[in-house]
C-alpha cells in the first residue's frame, strides 16, 4: 500500500533525534521534511501537505498536542504520531481524545517507527479516497452521510476496527451511536462471531449482572439452570455496552476485572472461564462529569475508552438530511409496497432548518409519519410542520412548565364557565383584575369562549 515517496512531517526539539528519525525515514524510501518546533511545524504545514506528521509531545512553545489539535481542526484526516518519552500516560491519554494515529516510545525501535509509518501512510494523506480502501464497503452502507465530519470519523472507526482497542462512543440522543457500533464489529477480523448488545440502563441492577455475567442452576431463587451470560455469549466476538454511563457502580467494578483479568466467573459458580471479547460502550451522558460526580470510574473509563469516536449532532451536519430522507424514504415504499413519494422543496427546507434534537432517530419518525399520513405522492411542508410539532417536546424548563399548566388551567377555568371572567376569577380564587392579567399574560380571549360555548 505504501508508496514510499510518501511525505513525511517529522517535529522534534531534540536536533540529534530528529535526525536519526529522519535518517531512518529516508533510508525507507519516504521524503522527509524535519523541523525542531511546533511553530515552524505550522508553518510546514501551510505550504506543503504531507502524508504524516511525527511529532515530539513534549516541546518548547507549541507542544505535541496542541500541533495535533490544530491539526484536527485544518486538515482532520491527516495521521500523526506522536513521540512520547517515559511514558507520559496521562498526556498520551490526552492525546487518544484529540484523535492521535498512534504512539512511538523513546528511544525508538526502527521496526516499529517504520511498520507504523507503514500503515498510517497507507490508511491517511492528501487524497480524499486514495487510501481509504473502504469507502464504498457494506459495513458503512448503513450510515447514510456525506459531511466530511463523518467521512472522516468512519475513517477513524475503520481505523480502530482494525485492532482490538476497546471504543467509546460518544453522541446525543439518536446521532447513530449503534449503527456505529455495529459498522465497527462488520469491519473487525470479529465480523463472523458475535455482535451483543446490552442496554445498562433499561434493566435492574441484579438482572443486568446475572445477564451480563451469567449464573449457575441454585445460585439465587428462580436460577433454574445454569446461564453462560453475555459476555461470553459475544466470545471471539464484540460486546457492545449500549448507556454504559447509567451502570451502577457496584457492577463497573465487576467489569473491570473482566476486562483486566479476560476472564468471568459466572455467579454462583468458583470457576473462572477465559474469553476474548472486544468492548465498544456509548452514552449520550457527559461521561467526565459523571467521573468527576463519582458516578462512574475514572479507571474503568480509560479502559473503555482507549479510542473515543464522538458523532456529531445532526444539527452540525444538515447536509445529510436530504439524503436520509430520501433513503428513508425509497425504504418506507418498498416496505409498504406503496408507490415512491418525495418531499417538496418547501417540506425539505423546513426539514433542513428543524431543530431536530433527537437527530437521525427524530427525523426517522417525521419522515415515517409524513409518509403514512399524506395522500399525494409529494409531501407539502404543511405535513413536515405537522410532524414536527407532534414530536414529543424536549423537557421543559421550570418556567415554561409552569407557564404551560398556567395557560391551560386558565383555558379550561373559560371553558367551564364558558368565557365568564367573574366565574372563572372566583373558581380560582383570585379576584377580577388579578385575572385578567393573567388573561393578558397569556393573551387569552375570553370571548372566544362565550362563542364557543353551548349555552
Ligand atoms: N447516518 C445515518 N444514516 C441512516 N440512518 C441513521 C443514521 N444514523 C442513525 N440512523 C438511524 O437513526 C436511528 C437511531 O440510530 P441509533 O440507534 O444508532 O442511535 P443512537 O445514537 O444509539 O441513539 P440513542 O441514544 O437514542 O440510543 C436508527 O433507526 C438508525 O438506523
Ligand atoms: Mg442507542
Amino acid at each position: 500500500m505504501t508508496t514510499n515517496r510518501a511525505t513525511v512531517l517529522v517535529v522534534d526539539d531534540d536536533r540529534d533525534l530528529l535526525q536519526l528519525l529522519s535518517f531512518r525515514l529516508e533510508t525507507a524510501g519516504y521524503s522527509v521534511i524535519a523541523v525542531d518546533s511546533g511553530e515552524k511545524a505550522l508553518d510546514q504545514l501551510a505550504i506543503c501537505r504531507p502524508h504524516l506528521v511525527i511529532t515530539d509531545l513534549r516541546m518548547q512553545g507549541i507542544d505535541g498536542l496542541q500541533l495535533l489539535e490544530a491539526i484536527r481542526r485544518d486538515n482532520p484526516s491527516l495521521p500523526v504520531i506522536m513521540l512520547t518519552a517515559h511514558g507520559s500516560i496521562p498526556d498520551a491519554i490526552k492525546a487518544t481524545h484529540h484523535g492521535v494515529y498512534g504512539f512511538i516510545t523513546k528511544p525508538f525501535d526502527s521496526k516499529d517507527l517504520l511498520s507504523q509509518v507503514e500503515r498510517a501512510v497507507g490508511m491517511g494523506g492528501p487524497s480524499e479516497r486514495e487510501g481509504r480502501p473502504y469507502i464504498d464497503e457494506a459495513w458503512r452502507k448503513e450510515i447514510i452521510t456525506r459531511s466530511p465530519l463523518m467521512e472522516d470519523l468512519l475513517h477513524q472507526a475503520w481505523l480502530v476496527a482494525q485492532s482490538d482497542a476497546s471504543v467509546f462512543i460518544k453522541g446525543d440522543s439518536g446521532t447513530g451511536k449503534e449503527l456505529f457500533a455495529r459498522a465497527i464489529h462488520k469491519t473487525s477480523h470479529r465480523c463472523d462471531n458475535p455482535f451483543i448488545t446490552i442496554n445498562c440502563a433499561a434493566i435492574p441492577e441484579q438482572l443486568l449482572e446475572s445477564e451480563l455475567f451469567g449464573y449457575t442452576k441454585g445460585a439465587f431463587t428462580g436460577a433454574t439452570r445454569n446461564y453462560k451470560g453475555l459476555i461470553l455469549e459475544a466470545d471471539g466476538g464484540t460486546l457492545f455496552l449500549d448507556e454504559i454511563g447509567d451502570m451502577p457502580i457496584g457492577l463497573q467494578a465487576k467489569l473491570l476485572r473482566v476486562i483486566q483479568e479476560r476472564s468471568v466467573r459466572a455467579l454462583g459458580s468458583a470457576q473462572t472461564v477465559s474469553v476474548d471479547i472486544r468492548l465498544i460502550s456509548a452514552t449520550h451522558r457527559d461521561i467526565r462529569e459523571e467521573v468527576k460526580q463519582g458516578r462512574f470510574r475514572e479507571d474503568l473509563y480509560y479502559r473503555l475508552n482507549v479510542v473515543s469516536l464522538e458523532i456529531p449532532p445532526l444539527s452540525e451536519r444538515r447536509e445529510d438530511i436530504p439524503l436520509i430522507v430520501n433513503a428513508v424514504l425509497a425504504e418506507l415504499a418498498e416496505r409498504y409496497d406503496k408507490p415512491p413519494k418525495t418531499f417538496s422543496p418547501a417540506a425539505l427546507e423546513v426539514l433542513i432548518a428543524a431543530p431536530l434534537r433527537g437527530n437521525v432517530r427524530q427525523l426517522r419518525n417525521i419522515v415515517e409519519q409524513a409518509f403514512a399520513l399524506c395522500t399525494t405522492t409529494v409531501i407539502p411542508a404543511s405535513s413536515v410542520q405537522g410532524a414536527l410539532q407532534d414530536q414529543p417536546l424536549e423537557m421543559p424548563s421550570l418556567k415554561d412548565a409552569k407557564a404551560r399548566f398556567e395557560r391551560d388551567y386558565i383555558l379550561k377555568l373559560l371553558k367551564i364557565t364558558g368565557g365568564n371572567v367573574s366565574q372563572a376569577a372566583r373558581l380560582a380564587k383570585r379576584n377580577r383584575t388579578e385575572f385578567y392579567k393573567l388573561l393578558h399574560r397569556h393573551q387569552v380571549d375570553p370571548a372566544t369562549f362565550k362563542a364557543a360555548s353551548p349555552q
